[in-house]
C-alpha cells in the first residue's frame, strides 16, 4: 500500500509481465543471452528519410517552441488523405482528427474524455493491458467479453446488449495478441448495434498496416460514412517502426475528437514539432515502407509457425500483426505464466503468456517477432531442446 497514491492507483494489479521482466534481467545480468520474443516493441528501424527530415527540421529555431496540442495542420491532412486513399473514409482535418502521443495515450485520454463515472464499456478478453485498464482510470466499468472467436464475440456482445445498457465498445483489429482479423462485414453488424443501442465504438487500429498476402485490413469508419457512432486510433508506432516516436492519432466522430481535443489542451502543448513534421512524411512520402516491413515479419512468423507445429502447438492462424498466438500442448494448458517462466529458464528465450492478456488469453502464449531470423532459429533450437 503507498500512501501517496489513490485507491485506484493503489488497487491495480501488479503488472503480470513484471515478473518475466524481472527474470529476464536478472538472467541478463548473469550473463545469459535472453532472446526476447516478449515485448511487443519493433527491432526494425525508422525509415532513414523520416529521421533525416527530424534532423533537419530540429536545427530551425522556430520549431523549438511550444506547437499545437491538437498536431499541425499538414499532420492532420496526411492522415485524412490515407483514410481517403486507403479506406474511402473522409475525414475534416481539423473536425474528425487529432494528433496523440501514440495510440496507448489517445486511447487512456480519449475514454477519460467520453465517460463518467460508473458507464458500461464492453472490452474485448484477452487484449492488450491499456484495453483492461483506460476505462478504469476513466472510473468506468467494464465488462469482458471472451474475443477468442470473433463470431462468438459478436453473439455474446448481443446478449449483453439486450441485458445492459453500455457507453462504449472498446476493440482492437488486427488484434493483439490473439492476431485475429476481420472483414468490412463484421463492421458493418457492430455500426448496426451501435445505432441501434446507441454507444460508441472505439477500434484501436495499431497493427493497421502490419498485414500480409494482400489482405489489407478494414477500417472501422468505413463502415460509418456518417462517423456517427466510431472512432478509430491509427498509430505509426508499427507500421512506420516509429515506437519511441510516439506518434497516433484519433480519428472519427467529431463530438468525440472535440472531447478529446478539449481535454488534451490543458494536458499538453502537443509532440515536438520536428518529430510531427518526419511523420507528416512518413505519411506522404512512404506509403511503401510499411510493405516492407510486413515481409520481414511474414518470414519471421512462418519459421516460427514451423517449428511450434512440430511441438505440438495449436498456432493461430493470420495475416496481421508482428505476433504469433498460439495454444499450449494439454499438458501446459492450465498455467500459461508457469509455463513462460520455465522457458526462460530452460531456454533463455521470452515469450508472453496468455494469461497476461487477460482470463480467456490463459493456456495460450505469445511470441512478439522482434528479433531478426537468425536468432528465431537459435530461438527454436532452445525452445526444442528444453522442452
Ligand atoms: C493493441 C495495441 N494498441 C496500442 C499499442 C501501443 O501503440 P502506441 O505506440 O501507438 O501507443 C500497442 C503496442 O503494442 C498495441 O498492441
Amino acid at each position: 500500500m503507498n500512501k501517496f497514491s489513490n485507491d485506484l492507483i493503489n488497487n491495480f494489479p501488479e503488472y503480470l509481465f513484471n515478473e518475466i521482466n524481472q527474470k529476464k534481467i536478472s538472467a541478463r545480468h548473469s550473463g545469459k543471452d535472453i532472446i526476447d520474443l516478449g515485448y511487443g516493441n519493433p527491432d526494425l528501424p525508422t525509415h532513414d528519410k523520416v529521421v533525416e527530415k527530424l534532423i533537419e527540421t530540429a536545427k530551425i529555431k522556430k520549431n523549438h517552441k511550444y506547437s499545437v496540442s491538437k498536431g499541425i495542420y499538414g499532420l492532420r491532412e496526411a492522415i485524412s488523405r490515407k483514410y481517403e486513399n486507403n479506406y474511402q473514409v473522409n475525414l475534416d482535418p481539423n473536425f474528425n482528427v487529432v494528433n496523440t502521443i501514440g495510440s496507448k495515450e489517445g486511447l487512456t485520454h480519449l475514454l477519460m474524455s467520453v465517460l463518467n463515472p460508473g458507464d458500461k464499456v464492453v472490452v474485448q478478453d484477452p487484449s492488450y493491458p491499456i484495453h483492461h485498464f483506460a476505462p478504469l482510470i476513466a472510473r468506468a466499468e467494464t465488462i469482458k467479453i471472451n474475443c477468442l472467436n470473433e463470431s462468438d464475440f459478436l453473439m455474446q456482445l448481443v446478449q449483453t446488449l439486450k441485458k445492459t445498457k453500455i457507453k462504449l465498445l472498446l476493440i482492437s483489429f488486427p488484434h493483439n495478441p490473439t492476431t485475429l482479423t476481420v472483414d468490412q462485414v463484421f463492421y458493418d453488424n457492430l455500426i448496426e448495434l451501435a445505432e441501434k443501442y446507441n454507444f460508441l465504438i472505439v477500434n484501436d487500429f495499431a497493427y493497421s498496416d502490419i498485414y500480409f498476402g494482400g489482405n489489407k485490413p478494414p477500417s472501422l469508419l468505413s463502415s460509418d460514412k456518417s462517423l456517427s457512432h466510431s472512432i478509430e486510433l491509427y498509430s505509426l508506432t508499427k507500421g512506420f517502426s516509429m515506437a519511441g516516436w510516439r506518434v497516433g492519432f484519433a480519428v472519427g466522430n467529431k463530438d468525440a475528437i472535440s472531447s478529446v481535443t478539449k481535454l488534451k489542451s490543458y494536458i499538453d502543448y502537443g509532440t515536438f514539432q520536428p518529430i510531427q513534421i518526419a511523420s507528416t512524411v512518413a505519411l506522404n512520402e512512404l506509403e511503401e515502407y510499411p510493405f516492407e516491413l510486413s515481409s520481414v515479419y511474414k518470414e519471421r512468423r512462418e519459421l516460427i509457425v514451423d517449428n511450434l507445429e512440430d511441438l505440438n502447438f495449436s498456432v493461430q492462424e493470420s495475416t496481421a500483426t508482428m505476433f504469433v498466438w498460439a495454444k499450449l500442448p494439454e499438458k501446459f494448458r492450465n498455467d500459461s505464466l508457469k509455463f513462460s517462466l520455465e522457458l526462460l529458464e530452460k531456454s533463455n528465450v521470452a515469450i508472453s503468456p496468455g494469461v497476461g492478456f487477460g482470463k480467456y488469453g490463459e493456456g495460450y502464449i505469445r511470441i512478439a517477432l522482434v528479433e531478426n531470423k537468425q536468432r528465431i532459429r537459435q530461438a527454436m533450437k532452445n525452445i526444442k531442446a528444453a522442452l
